[in-house]
C-alpha cells in the first residue's frame, strides 16, 4: 500500500469528504451570483429565484427519501429535523404570493441536479448520501451565514417567513447534530472504493450546484 493509500485508508471519512470538496466549496462560495447575492447588489427577486431553485433540489431529496428509509446506507442519514420542503415553501408564498407554484420551472441546471439526485436515490443509495451530506450539512454551517446576510439586505423578520429553509427549528445543537451526522458518515458501511466513488458523487453535487448559480448569474448579471 503506497502512503496516500495508507492515509485514505486511516482517514475518518467525515475527513476525506470534506477535505476533497473544500476547493469546490470555495469556488461554490465566491461565484460571482451568490458575491453579487450576499453582497446586497442583487434584489430580493435574484433571492426568489435561487430559493426555487432550493426547492426543485430538496423535493428531490425529499420526496424519494421514503424509499431509502429501510435502506442500510442511506436509512440512518434521514432524519425528519433536516426535512426542508415545506420551509422552502412557506418561504416561497411569502416571496411570491399564495400562487408561487404557478409555471415553475426549474432552471436547466437545476433540472439536471434534480435529476441527478433522483437517479441515486433510485439506484444507488450511497451516492444519495453524498448528495445529502452536500446539502444539509451546509445548510446546518454556512446556511446561518446566508440567512443573517438575507434578513439584513431584504429585511425579513429574523428566522421569519423567507428565511425559514434556514432555521432548523428541531435541531437544538446545531454543533452536536453534524457531530452525530459525521459519526454516521465515519461508520459508511461500504468498503474504501465505494467511499471513494462517493467523494467523487460529492464533487458531482458540488459541480452541480455551482452550475445552478453560473444559471442564476446569467438571469440575473450586475449592469455595471
Ligand atoms: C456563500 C455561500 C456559502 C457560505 C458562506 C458557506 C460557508 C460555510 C461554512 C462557514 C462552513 C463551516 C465550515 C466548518 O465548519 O469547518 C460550511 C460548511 C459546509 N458547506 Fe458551505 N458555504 C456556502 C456555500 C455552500 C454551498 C453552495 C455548498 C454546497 C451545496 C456548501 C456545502 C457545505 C458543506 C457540505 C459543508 C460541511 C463541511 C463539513 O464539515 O464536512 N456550502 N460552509
Amino acid at each position: 500500500m503506497d502512503a496516500s493509500a495508507s492515509t485514505a485508508a486511516s482517514t475518518p471519512f467525515s475527513t476525506l469528504i470534506r477535505t476533497a470538496s473544500h476547493e469546490q466549496h470555495t469556488e461554490a462560495e465566491n461565484s460571482t451570483f451568490m458575491s453579487d447575492m450576499l453582497g446586497g447588489r442583487l434584489g430580493v427577486d435574484a433571492y426568489r429565484r435561487y430559493t426555487e431553485q432550493l426547492w426543485f433540489v430538496y423535493r428531490a431529496l425529499e420526496s424519494t427519501a421514503g424509499s431509502l428509509a429501510d435502506d442500510p446506507v442511506a436509512g440512518p442519514f434521514l432524519r425528519p429535523e433536516l426535512a426542508r420542503t415545506t420551509e422552502l415553501e412557506r418561504d416561497l408564498a411569502h416571496l411570491g404570493g399564495p400562487d408561487w407554484r404557478s409555471g415553475l420551472e426549474p432552471l436547466p441546471a437545476t433540472a439536471r441536479y434534480a435529476a441527478r439526485i433522483e437517479e441515486c436515490a433510485r439506484d444507488w443509495p450511497a451516492g444519495y448520501v453524498a448528495h445529502h451530506y452536500t446539502r444539509y450539512l451546509g445548510d446546518l454551517s454556512g446556511g446561518q451565514i446566508i440567512r443573517g446576510t438575507a434578513e439584513k439586505t431584504w429585511g425579513f423578520a429574523r428566522k421569519g417567513d423567507g428565511v425559514r429553509f434556514y432555521v432548523f427549528e428541531a435541531i437544538g445543537n446545531p454543533a452536536a447534530f453534524k457531530r452525530e451526522y459525521r459519526e454516521l458518515l465515519d461508520a459508511l458501511p461500504v468498503d474504501d472504493l465505494e467511499k471513494q466513488r462517493v467523494v467523487d458523487e460529492c464533487k458531482r453535487a458540488f459541480a452541480l450546484n455551482t452550475a445552478v448559480f453560473q444559471d442564476l448569474g446569467r438571469e440575473f448579471p450586475l449592469t455595471a
